[in-house]
């Protein structure tokens, strides 16, 4: 892949043929072909057959013509691979069997082998790495989201357990979050090895925590897993995080991203002219009128100024009633719009 790659130039703030787009979770349900091929069964059996996975991550990129492809994995694995009692429940979420409550449980969060632990995640990176037409993004849980669930043991609304661990045990939150900080390096660290050009690290529910909270329980973990994989571009996300996405800019991320909640402007005037963005559509707006999609995208790239740092997106991931040809259409159009991004020349 050379500079040039639309995807890689512009997580890089350099100037590329087209503002690049991926969706998070464009392999999904919202596909007809992904709903024949998955079948029944769970998300981490799928994600074990390489071949399977190779395939669900290559569907909407046929699809959709998207700049990138994400792996088709999910931020569990890493943690269930080391036997920690985790099942990804269609509709829910991941439920843990025994949550994470006192010291004792540190024993069960032994350091990832990923060779031997999950062989498969690579064997489908280096099948991608053959196939892809375009860059392929590892991934990994921030520290923060992965011990949420298991402390909550289930999806969660207040974060209470989490919080409730913080404030009352900080010693034992610390020792946590670095041994989930270990899993997320290791985990990354063999993604790259296999061959993906770009990782994101999702810290999907930070935007639960204050200013303060944030800063001290959480940005020095994720800022060690990003300072441990400073070899290729390093996109940094979370949901509602208008509040503290100057500290979450602030973790040695190349780049930040953004849900529908803060207008791209506003976030690159709070973070600086050089920041990098990703972002940021709402995924509820793609289940309305195709009109209401298309002005949108039209404001984002407006917003987005010409900006070389821009890599377009959904604020969260694609919906499941999500008609596929809204997607397509908005691809399409981002292309349209932007040929030749950030070149002052042409602009939205
Ligand atoms: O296309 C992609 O984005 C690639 C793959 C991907 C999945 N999960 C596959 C998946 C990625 C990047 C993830 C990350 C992930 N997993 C996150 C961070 C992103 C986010 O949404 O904030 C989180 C929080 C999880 C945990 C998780 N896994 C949830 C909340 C769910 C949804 C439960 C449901 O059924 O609604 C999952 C399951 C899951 N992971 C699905 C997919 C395609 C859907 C279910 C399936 O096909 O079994």
């Amino acid at each position: 892949m050379t500079g040039t790659d639309p995807f890689l130039a512009a997580c890089r703030g350099l100037p590329h043929g087209h503002t690049p787009v991926w969706f998070m979770r464009q392999a999904g349900r919202s596909l007809p072909e992904y709903r024949d091929l998955r079948g029944e069964g769970s998300i981490l059996d799928a994600i074990a057959d390489p071949a399977l996975a190779a395939e669900l991550t290559l569907q909407p990129v046929r699809r959709y013509g998207v700049d990138a492809a994400i792996l088709y994995s999910d931020i569990v694995v890493p943690v269930n691979a080391i036997g920690f009692g985790v099942d990804v429940q269609p509709g829910v979420g991941p439920v843990v069997e025994r949550p994470f409550a006192r010291e004792s449980d540190l024993e069960r969060l032994r350091p990832l082998e990923p060779e031997a632990d999950t062989p498969y995640v690579l064997e489908t990176i280096s099948i991608l790495v053959e196939e892809s037409p375009v860059p392929v993004i590892g991934f990994a849980g921030a520290p923060f989201t992965v011990a949420s669930y298991l402390i909550e043991g289930s999806p969660s609304r207040t974060y209470g357990r989490t919080k409730a661990l913080m404030a009352g045990n900080p010693e034992l939150w610390f020792k946590l979050i670095d041994r989930l900080t270990d899993l997320a390096i290791s985990s990354l660290r063999s993604q790259i090895d296999a061959g993906v050009a770009a990782v994101q690290v999702f810290d999907s529910w930070a935007g639960a925590l204050s200013p303060a909270a944030y800063e001290r329980f959480v940005q020095p973990a994720t800022r060690r897993v990003f300072d441990a994989v400073a070899d290729v571009p390093r996109i940094h996300f979370g949901v509602g995080t208008g509040e503290i996405l100057h500290l979450m800019a602030d973790t040695g991320c190349d780049v930040v991203g953004v849900d529908w909640r803060v207008p791209i402007d506003v976030a690159r005037d709070r973070l600086g002219p050089d920041t990098v963005l990703q972002g940021n559509l709402d995924p509820a707006l793609c289940l309305g009128p195709i009109a209401v999609v298309e002005a949108e995208v039209t404001d984002i790239l407006r917003r987005n100024n010409g900006h070389p740092g821009h890599v377009f997106n959904l604020g969260h991931g694609v919906l499941p009633e999500t008609d596929p040809a809204v997607l397509e259409r908005v691809v399409q159009l981002v292309h349209e719009l932007t040929v030749d991004a950030g070149n002052p020349m042409s602009g939205a």
